[in-house]
């Protein structure tokens, strides 16, 4: 019998090593043989962790086990799929919150063994780089210009103009570079696909180093993200003994190597520029914007810099053609994004949609409301920098212009959900509050700004000169907004700001109401 028990650090942190423990010893103690595959997750984190079984009518799932649970698993036969206990799920592909997906990026990931080559390649792995191996660079970069791709980090640049301003440089060296460092509050897609599918982020980076003539990728991984790197780490080697990295990638004459380097837990280090300064060696400092990493990146040379989700998109598009996936989306978002749904959400995880799905469908239709029971009043989408969303916008569509025109931002993706019980003026004091903690220190408008932010804050909720603080409150949002040399102390009134518009009521409470509260 063979059993999928997650390594995912969703399902390790639930007890899925302990659950494992635990069936290992029953099956001794039952003379039974079992294989173990430690897959990626679903992404059904509430489930987690979710074991599964092969049997003859494929897997079926069972979750969320805990150790006390597993003999009673045995009793029920579950080795032979036994539906009678109560943690059976069945398929796992039939449950809804899968089902109903659009699963470009993560069609692979929970299902193969993921750092086993032949399982990738045995899944369509590895098909986009095959055929990029046999295109020029500039039909690789109009493929994916075609595809209508845009950078999943939260920007939303084009990356075929970006992959295409490093095509038309010369240079002795060129890098690619893929930020790993993960550093938004609810985000978790990116660690998902390096734990549960890293073969396919070095494909695409590959993909991205034959398209622009780089011949040397580095992953920059967060220092947080320990699994992540171990299977990147796995996967790297065995890319490089099966030939799709090395002196010459997949028979294309041409040659890409990949090396992994960790963070050391700066947010800041998610900025473009200062992630290059720390793979540089240096103090993670944002470097001024121009010159572009694009033309002046990586030791001074053409770079390209994309997020995890970028690059994972990229095999796809060059497997099933541009079309194809531009075929998914709306307006000018095209294809699909893996959302991350957490906070006071029933079934929190990992969905894949095509851009156009509406914020209350994410949270209703996949994430079953709150799990306190409590109303939702407010949805933060697009990680610690991103608006606050009342119900009343809860109908916008996630697309990076309809996001903009509500004075928000899709960001990397992140949607945490909160009930009624929160005080979004609090909401408010820990934007600038993260905002003072992790901000780099080289522009006035941030390094002073958020640090006054939180003054500022502090004197409206206790209720002194409220009115005055109100006004300087929106006066240091726009200096920060618009004075702020990178996108964090650039984006950090964005929450400020938003929690003010549509919950104005959080300010404006009696001092004497807020210490009972
Ligand atoms: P940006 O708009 O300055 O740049 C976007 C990307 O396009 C960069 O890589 C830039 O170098 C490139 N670019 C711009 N013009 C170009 C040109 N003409 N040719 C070639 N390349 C060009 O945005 P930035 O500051 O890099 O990112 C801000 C975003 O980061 C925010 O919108 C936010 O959503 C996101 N973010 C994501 C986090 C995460 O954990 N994923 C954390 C914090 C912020
Ligand atoms: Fe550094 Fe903040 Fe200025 Fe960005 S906005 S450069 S983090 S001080």
């Amino acid at each position: 019998t063979t059993i999928y028990i997650p390594c995912d650090s969703a399902a390790v942190a639930c007890g899925a090593d302990e659950v494992l423990r635990a069936i290992e010893v029953e099956a001794l103690v039952r003379k039974i043989e079992i294989k173990f595959i430690r897959n990626g997750s679903r992404g059904m984190l509430w489930l987690e962790p979710m074991i599964e079984v092969v049997t003859p009518e494929g897997r079926i799932a069972y979750g969320p086990v805990a150790p006390e649970d597993v003999a009673s698993l045995f009793e029920a036969d579950f080795l032979n799929g036994g539906r009678t206990h109560k943690l059976c799920i069945g398929r796992p592909e039939e449950v809804p919150y899968l089902k109903h997906q659009e699963r470009l990026t993560f069609a692979r990931c929970g299902i193969t063994d993921p750092t086993d080559i032949e399982d990738y390649i045995a899944h369509d792995g590895y098909r986009g780089l095959k055929a990029a191996a046999h295109m020029s660079g500039e039909a690789i970069v109009t493929a994916v210009t075609e595809s209508g791709l845009r950078g999943r980090g939260g920007a939303g640049f084009p990356t075929g103009i970006k992959w295409k301003t490093v095509l038309g440089l010369e240079a002795q060296q060129k890098y690619i570079v893929c930020n790993a460092d993960e550093g938004d509050s609810g985000t978790f897609a990116d660690r998902m696909i390096m734990e549960g599918d890293p073969f396919l982020l070095i494909e695409g980076m590959t993909i991205a180093g034959l398209a622009v003539g780089a011949t040397k990728g580095f992953v920059y991984i967060r220092s947080e993200y320990p699994v992540a790197y171990a299977q990147m780490e796995k996967a790297i080697v065995a890319a490089n003994r099966k030939g799709y990295l090395g002196p010459d990638v997949a028979g294309s004459g041409k040659a890409f190597d990949l090396e992994l380097r960790l963070g050391a837990g700066a947010y800041i280090c998610g900025e473009e520029t200062s992630l290059l300064e720390s793979l540089e060696g240096k103090r993670g400092m944002v470097r001024a914007k121009p010159p572009l990493p694009a033309i002046k990146g990586l030791f001074g040379q053409p770079t390209v810099i994309n997020n995890v989700l970028s690059f994972v998109a990229v095999p796809t598009i060059l497997d099933k053609g541009p079309a194809f996936y531009k075929d998914f989306g709306m307006g000018r978002s095209r294809g699909t994004m893996p959302l991350q749904l957490a906070g006071n959400v029933k079934h929190g995880g990992l969905i894949e949609k095509a851009f156009g799905i509406t914020l209350r469908q994410v949270i209703e239709d996949f994430g079953g409301g709150t799990a306190s029971g409590k109303p939702i009043r407010a949805v933060q989408v697009g990680g610690p920098l991103g608006a606050y969303f009342p119900t009343s916008l809860l109908d916008t569509p996630l697309d990076y212009e309809a996001m903009a025109a509500a004075k928000g931002m899709l960001g990397h993706g992140g949607i945490v959900v909160f009930d009624d019980s929160v005080d979004m003026a609090l909401q408010a004091r820990f934007a600038m509050e993260f905002c003072a903690i992790e901000s780099c220190g080289k522009c006035t408008p941030c390094r002073i700004g958020s640090t006054r932010g939180v003054e500022v804050i502090d004197r409206i909720r206790n209720d002194e000169n409220r009115q005055k603080n109100m006004e300087l409150l929106a006066d240091l949002c726009d200096t920060m907004l618009d004075g702020s040399l990178c996108a964090l102390g650039g984006l950090t009134p964005f929450p400020v700001q938003s929690a003010v518009r549509h919950f104005p009521e959080d300010f404006n409470r009696p001092a004497g109401h807020r210490a009972a509260a």
